[in-house]
Parts: structure tokens; sequence; C-alpha cells
């Protein structure tokens, strides 16, 4: 399941944080990549252990967690430290699987990725090229979103970012462990939490229809999750 997050970050906090980045420090992408990805990745990113990097990460942490359509399609155990990339002209990411098992760095902590997230911050009529390629059970997905807007999907797609042939793309990415493992049942809570919002837009909340609905999507929750 692939799912597009309007204005995860406002205009506002989208500006601050390029403010920022655009005053620091950016190395070879290639030192968090697994062997085969190392091969097809070429693109900049800001090192997770600086004093940006954990500033801005702690923005978008906090926008995530105040974000209801973000919680609803993941169903978050534990977010990876959002990190931050740039590719500019020539720069590209073939295809690639992310790796399954990652540190939270500094805390002793192995997450596994469930969910892979790019937040764009970046205008897209500011760069050409650049596009996220996802490939899923369903086909070939192509993306590219306003900045401040956030693309969740399954970790286990392959994925590309085609070649940036003019301007530069900058985003951040970051990765989900799920308290629902499979992206199956994970797509199927996510399309009930939908409808039992869009029934109780119409009904009221004491509605048996609506009780029984928001009971059967916790038992479900209830027998899937691991926490
Ligand atoms: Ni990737």
């Amino acid at each position: 399941m692939l799912v597009t997050i309007a204005d995860v970050l406002s205009a506002d906090e989208v500006g601050h944080v390029r403010r920022v980045l655009e005053g620091t420090n950016w190395v070879d992408g290639r030192s968090t990549a697994g062997d085969q990805a190392a091969k097809v990745k070429n693109n900049l990113q800001v090192p997770h252990d600086s004093t940006v990097a954990q500033e801005l990460s702690q923005i978008v942490m906090r926008a995530l967690a105040n974000n209801a359509t973000f919680t609803s399609a993941t169903l978050p155990l534990r977010v990876l430290p959002p990190m931050f990339n740039r590719y500019d002209v020539g720069m590209t990411f073939g295809a690639h699987v992310d790796g399954s098992i990652r540190s939270v760095p500094g805390a002793g902590v192995r997450v596994r990725t469930d969910v892979s997230s790019t937040l764009f911050l970046t205008p897209p009529e500011d760069y050409d090229g650049g596009e996220l390629v996802v490939h899923d059970t369903y086909g070939t997905h192509s993306v590219k979103l306003p900045a401040g807007h956030l693309v969740v999907y399954p970790a286990t797609s392959m994925h590309s970012v085609t070649p940036v042939t003019r301007g530069s793309r900058w985003a951040s990415f970051f990765w989900t462990q799920s308290m629902i493992r499979d992206d199956w049942c994970r797509h199927m809570l996510y399309d009930l939490d939908n409808s039992i919002r869009s029934v109780r837009s119409r009904l009221p909340d004491d509605d048996p229809s609506v009780v029984g609905l928001t009971a059967h999507y916790h038992n479900l929750l209830r027998l899937w999750a691991e926490t």
C-alpha cells in the first residue's frame, strides 16, 4: 500500500528546514547504504549525528506524531530518526530494496524497517527528474510531491530515484517499524479506519454500527499487533 499525505510540514516549517540545510555540510550518501544499494546510490546526505540532522529530525518527528493519517497508515511502533538527502544534477539511486534491520544511532536498539517514507522538501517545479519510482504488487508508481508532502510505502518494495536533470531535489527519508508487520493486514486496517471515519461523519458516535465497527477495528489490531 502506497499512501501520500499532504502538508505533513507547513510552508513555514519547510522554509525553516531548507534554510538550515542550505548552511550545512553534506557527505556521500553511500555511507549509510548496504553493499548492493551502495553500488547504485549516488546522492548526498547530512551526517545523522550532526547537530543539524538532530534538530531537523525532531521537527519531522513532531509533525509525524501529530499526523493522524501517518499513524493510521503505518501504525508505528518505532520511527527511526529522519535523515536528509539531496540529489543534484546527474545524481540518482538505482533499483534496490532498503535494508531490513537498522540500528537507532547511539541507542543500541534495532528496528525492522516495515515502512519506508520520503518527505519532499523541494517544490516539484524547481527540478526535473528525481521521481521516486516504487514497484509493488499493483504495478509501478512514480511519485513526485509538493514540498511538505509525504509518501509511505512498504519497505519490501523495489524502488529507485530517477536521475535529476535540472535543479536539486531535497528530501527527508526514514523508516518505521509497524505494530503490524504484514503490509496487507496494515492495508486492511487502514481501509477499515477510513471507512469508520466516513460512517462517523454521517452517524452519531453511539450508533450501533459505529460502535460495532470501532470494536472490530480494535479487536483486529489487538489480534495482529506486536508491541
Ligand atoms: Ni531506498
